[in-house]
C-alpha cells in the first residue's frame, strides 16, 4: 500500500518527484512509500538522526533511565542510524545487542562493503524490518527493550498493538523504555509549521499528540513499576547549550519535512519558507519548550 497520497492542487510539483525502491524524491529529499513514516529517509536525515541523539543523551544525561542493572540482551526498535544500540553495545559488551528499523543505516552497508568510519561492535546486530509488522523474535527475549522516537511511524490505532509487542519480546524482570515527543509550540510561525506537520501525519493516521500516553500503553500491555516522566526540552539559544541543540533539531526536522508538505499540497513553498523565516525571529526573541515525554516499566512475570 502506497502512503503517498498527492494533493490535486500540487500535481505540478508532485509530478518532478521521483520513485524508486519503495522511496519518494520530492523537494531533493527522499521519502518513505510503504509505510506511514512521514521524515525524510536520506544522508541529510542521517545526519540529524545521529545529532539527535547526542541531543537526547546530552538532555537525559545518559542513554536510558530504567534501571536496567547489567542486561545481556537489548533490543532498540526503529533504530534510526544505530548511534544508541551501538554506544549500549559498547556499554554492555556481553549483551546481544540488536537494532530493528524498516531502513537499512548507510553505516550497516558500509560494513558490509568492509569500508567506512563507523566500526559496529562486534556484539551489535542489524535487523531490517518492519515494527508494523510485528516483531521478529520470539517471546520473552530481551533484557532491555527500548523505542525512541518513532511517534512519526506508528499510526494512532497501532501504539497498543506495537507496545504490546514489545512487552512481548521482554523478558521477565526486564525494562521497556519509550521516548517520545509532541511537535513544539511557539509563536504564530511556529504555531503554523506545527499544523501543517499535524496536517501531513493525520493523513497517515499518525497522531504525533499521542505521546503523553506512552506510560498508558506500557500499563495497558501489563508493564509494572511504570515511572513516567516529562523531559521539557528548552528551544532556542536562551535555553543556553541544550536550547541550541534543540534549535538545530526543530530547523533540521521541519526543513525535512517541508518537501513532502509541499508535494501533498498542505502549504505553498513560498508560505512554508516565510513561515520557517519568521519562526527564526520568534526562537531568537523568546523562551520556548519543546515538550518531550519518557516512560519505563518492568515485565514482571
Ligand atoms: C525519528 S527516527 C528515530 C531513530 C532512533 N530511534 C533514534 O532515536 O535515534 C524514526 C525511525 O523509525 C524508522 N521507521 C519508520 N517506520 C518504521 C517501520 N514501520 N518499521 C521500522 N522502523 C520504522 C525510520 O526509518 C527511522 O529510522
Amino acid at each position: 500500500m502506497g502512503w503517498f497520497g498527492l494533493g490535486k492542487r500540487k500535481r505540478n510539483v508532485a509530478s518532478t518527484a521521483r520513485q524508486r525502491r519503495g522511496f519518494f524524491f520530492t523537494g531533493g529529499r527522499r521519502y518513505l512509500t510503504e509505510a506511514p513514516y512521514f521524515l525524510p529517509k536520506d544522508d541529510t536525515e542521517v545526519n540529524r538522526l545521529d545529532f539527535q541523539h547526542y541531543m537526547m543523551r546530552y538532555a537525559m544525561q545518559g542513554n536510558y533511565a530504567a534501571p536496567i542493572g547489567s542486561p545481556t540482551s537489548i533490543l532498540d526498535v526503529a533504530t534510526g542510524t544505530g548511534r544508541w544500540a551501538m554506544e549500549m553495545a559498547a556499554e554492555f559488551p556481553l549483551a546481544n545487542t540488536v537494532g530493528v528499523d524498516i531502513v537499512t543505516p548507510p553505516v550497516d552497508e558500509a560494513a558490509v562493503l568492509g569500508h567506512g568510519l563507523d566500526r559496529r561492535p562486534d556484539n551489535y546486530t542489524f535487523i531490517q524490518h518492519n515494527l508494523l509488522h510485528g516483531l521478529p523474535f520470539a517471546d520473552k527475549s530481551f533484557q532491555f527493550v527500548h523505542q525512541r522516537l518513532v511517534v512519526a511511524a506508528i499510526p494512532a490505532a497501532r501504539w497498543q498493538s506495537v507496545v504490546n509487542e514489545l512487552y512481548r519480546v521482554t523478558a521477565p524482570g526486564g525494562w521497556i523504555e519509550l521516548v517520545e515527543a509532541i511537535p513544539a509550540t511557539g509563536g504564530p510561525a511556529m504555531n503554523q509549521l506545527r499544523e501543517w506537520l499535524i496536517a501531513v501525519s493525520s493523513r497517515r493516521g499518525v497522531d504525533t499528540t499521542i505521546t503523553p500516553h506512552i506510560g498508558d500503553f506500557l500499563r495497558q500491555a501489563g508493564a509494572q513499576n511504570v515511572t513516567t516522566r516529562d523531559l521539557p526540552l528548552p528551544l532556542g539559544r536562551l535555553g543556553g547549550h541544550l536550547g541550541l541543540m534543540v534549535e538545530t533539531d526543530y530547523y533540521s526536522l521541519h526543513r525535512g519535512i517541508r518537501g513532502i508538505i509541499i508535494a501533498q499540497g498542505i502549504a505553498t513553498e513560498e508560505a512554508y519558507d516565510g513561515a520557517m523565516n519568521a519562526a527564526r525571529l520568534e526562537i531568537a526573541r523568546n523562551r520556548y519548550i519543546w515538550p518531550y515525554f519518557l516512560a519505563y516499566g518492568q515485565r514482571l512475570f
